[in-house]
């Protein structure tokens, strides 16, 4: 059994390993079992595994997975390596899908990762698939819907090379989408932990922006709505792909920080 300690001394211990104030509270309420607000009401509380904790995302883990868990549209989603971390960016996406679905609507979620966009639309009511090449992330979508209780067919399915007869009102995707040659430019703890396939979007970035809108065609009803995430210089090439491909009101949106961040038309 570890010591009692008060949170403030645990949060200075934490800053004085190089963590943020914002990441040595989350470590705090996560592994003490407290809420963020009784971090600053300066509790006692048993230190258990927080300082090890501390010391994983010191050295350079990311938090999230640390935690296990984290916030996605108000959703605690679960995370785990080998499965890319849900993004704030990516909530965008989900608000424009919400915009759009009607009740009962069928949607399909190409590269569903952690599942936090399938989650968050199905908790919206909406009926959803959700495919992804990578077995970690089709059982963490599982998980994660039976943890909102809500109902998500979930499928490995590699989108490059396989199909479904299945025809969807809405489909929605964040495939990978950095330009294979930027990958190494990209944090260290991104390169070191997250998934190298969640994030390679080949030469050019664009290449499942383009086999999806071509492959996928079928499977959206005439006027559902395809709705993409993307990288915040690729809204024209993006734009460009749907118009030719037949897409109407073919439209783009910024996210919080304005950054183009979403590109969707209607079939
Ligand atoms: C940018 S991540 C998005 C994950 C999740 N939708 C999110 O927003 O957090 C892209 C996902 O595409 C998946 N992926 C990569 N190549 C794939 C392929 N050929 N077929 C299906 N999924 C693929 C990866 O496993 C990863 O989960």
């Amino acid at each position: 059994m570890r010591e009692k300690l008060k949170t403030s001394e645990l949060v200075k211990k934490m800053l004085a390993m190089g963590l943020t104030r914002q990441q040595s509270f989350e470590l705090v309420s996560r592994f003490c079992g407290i809420s963020k607000n009784e971090v600053l009401l300066d509790r006692e509380v048993q230190e258990d595994n927080c300082l090890d904790a501390a010391m994983q995302v010191a050295n350079g883990k990311p938090l999230q997975y640390v935690l296990g868990e984290w916030d996605f549209c108000g959703h605690r989603i679960l995370c785990k390596e080998g499965v890319l971390i849900p993004r704030e960016d990516t909530e965008t996406l989900v608000e424009v899908a919400k915009k759009h679905l009607k009740a009962g609507d069928s949607v399909l979620d190409l590269c569903c990762g952690s599942g936090c966009i399938s989650v968050a639309l199905a908790k919206a009511g909406a009926k959803v698939s959700a495919v992804d090449i990578n077995d970690k992330a089709i059982e963490l979508t599982k998980e994660n819907a039976l943890l909102w209780g809500v109902s998500v067919d979930a499928q490995k399915m590699d989108i490059l090379s396989e199909k479904t007869d299945k025809v969807f009102d809405m489909i929605v995707s964040n495939p990978p989408y950095i330009r294979t040659s930027e990958i190494r430019k990209l944090d260290t703890s991104v390169k070191k932990y997250e998934p190298r396939n969640a994030l390679d979007g080949g030469d050019d970035g664009l290449l499942f922006y383009r086999e999806i809108t071509k492959r996928f065609f079928e499977n959206l009803a005439d006027g559902g709505m395809l709705i993409y995430e993307i990288g915040f210089d690729q809204r024209e090439q993006v734009m460009n792909l749907l118009e030719q491909a037949g897409f109407k009101n073919v439209t783009a949106e910024k996210d919080l920080n304005g950054n183009d961040r979403v590109v969707y038309g209607v079939k």
